[in-house]
Order: C-alpha cells, then structure tokens, then sequence
C-alpha cells in the first residue's frame, strides 16, 4: 500500500499549500488596499498643497507679503509635510483617546481647544476644522507675519480664529494643545520661545512640535507616542 493510500497519513504538504493560497490572496487583497489608501491619501495631500499656493498666490497676499520685512531670526513659512502632519494628528487622538484627564462622558475624549504657533496662510488649521481627526471645541492660530493671517481669512475662511500675535508674547495656559513647528531659525531665539510656552502651558496639556530645539530635555514634558513629536506637560 502506497504512504498516501493509508488512512493515518496526513498531508501536510498539501494542507500547507492550501492555505498559502488562501494566505497569498488574502495579502494581496490587503497590499492592494493599502496602495489604494495610500494613493489616494497622496492625491488629497497635492491638491491641499496646490490650493496653499492658491492661497500665497492672491494678488494682495503676494504684493503685501513682497513688501514684508521677515524677523531674521524667524522662519518664514515653511508647510509641515501634510502626510506627517496628518500622521501625527492620528496618533494624538490615539493618545488623547487612552488619557484619562481627557476622558469624558459623551465622546471618546474631552473635545480639546487647540493652537498653532506660526499657522501661516492655516493650511493645517483648515485640514483640522474639517478633516474630522480631532474631536475639539476649538482651533486658533497665529502667525507674526500679517498677510499670511489675511490668507487664512480670506481664502481659508477662518475668521477670528485667526489673529497676528507674536510667540514670544502669547498667553498658552488656555490651550489643551499647541502645535508649534519652528517658528524661530534662530537656535538661541527658538530655545528661549520654547521654555517660556512650557512654562506658560498648563498641566496635563498637549505639546507637538516638530524640530524644536529644546523639549526633549525639558523636566516638564514627558514624549509620548511613537512620531516623536509629542509631549505631555507635567
Ligand atoms: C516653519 S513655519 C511653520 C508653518 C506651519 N506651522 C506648518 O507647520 O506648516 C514658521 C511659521 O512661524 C511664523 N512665525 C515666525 N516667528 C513668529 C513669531 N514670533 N510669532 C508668531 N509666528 C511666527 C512664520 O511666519 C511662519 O509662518
């Protein structure tokens, strides 16, 4: 009697091909929706760039922001990459979502008021209004350079949630978190800004700030999550 013919032999061989088949197809379905996603997400991403430079293209912003005199010691306006900024926004829900000084009765956290420092024309305010990755109450931004503020109120239609006011001189006590990606160019400038809004923001509120120059040694703050980007005041 051949091996295969006996009723105590298993194949395992062939039970194995059966369910790599199933295994590859089900891989391919998953890497095929994750090329669409990420297609997709890359698409959205060019067309919120493509409407920014609409924005710093109106022609009132252009000339008003030609005859601007820049602080040599601030950035001018630099855009956050969108994807990571929208990967970092994932994730401080995630986080905002398992702290429990954020847990609240109705929703799935308590809906945080939010800044940005240096908002520019408020690409990524206008993304957080109405991108739904947040659960907030409210979304401001500031920027010291005027025109920028003008082009997030006339084309981003973000009113008064949008004001001129200087980093160095902002009260940051109200805000549950501050998005802060380096206003100052200046090392010196940029690590004195940086120690008076940790000292000025309360405790148990949000700080993501991407290329900062002094919070990953600051006592206050302890970094959350995986982007590197995030701490929590203590
Ligand atoms: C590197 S860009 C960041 C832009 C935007 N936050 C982003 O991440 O896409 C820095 C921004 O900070 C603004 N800025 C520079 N100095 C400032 C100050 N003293 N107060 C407020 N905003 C300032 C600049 O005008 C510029 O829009």
């Amino acid at each position: 009697m051949a091996e295969t013919e006996d009723p105590r032999f298993i194949d395992y061989v062939g039970e194995a091909k059966y369910n790599l088949y199933f295994e590859t197809e089900a891989l391919a379905a998953i890497s095929k929706a994750l090329l669409y996603t990420e297609l997709s997400a890359q698409a959205l991403c060019r067309v919120v760039t493509a409407s920014e430079a609409s924005a710093l293209g109106m022609p009132t912003i252009a000339s008003a922001l030609k005859d601007t005199d820049f602080d040599p010691k601030s950035f001018p306006y630099v855009a956050y990459d969108l994807r990571e900024f929208l990967r970092v926004m994932i994730e401080l829900d995630t986080l905002l979502k398992d702290d429990p000084d954020y847990k609240d009765g109705k929703f799935r956290y308590r809906p945080i008021r939010f800044l940005e420092v240096g908002c520019g024309p408020g690409r990524n305010l206008y993304v957080l209004r109405n991108g739904g990755l947040l659960l907030w109450s409210s979304i401001e931004g500031i920027d010291i350079v005027e025109p920028y503020i003008n082009a997030a109120r006339d084309f981003y239609n973000l009113g008064d949630s949008v004001w001129q006011d200087d980093a160095l001189t902002i009260d940051y006590s109200p805000y549950d978190v501050v998005f802060s990606h380096r206003p100052f160019s200046d090392h010196a400038a940029e690590a004195e800004y940086e120690k008076r809004l940790v000292g000025l923001m309360k405790r148990g509120a949000y700080l993501v700030a991407p290329l900062c120059e002094t919070h990953a040694e600051d006592t206050r703050l302890v970094a959350l999550g995986e982007t590197g980007v995030i701490w929590k005041r203590l």
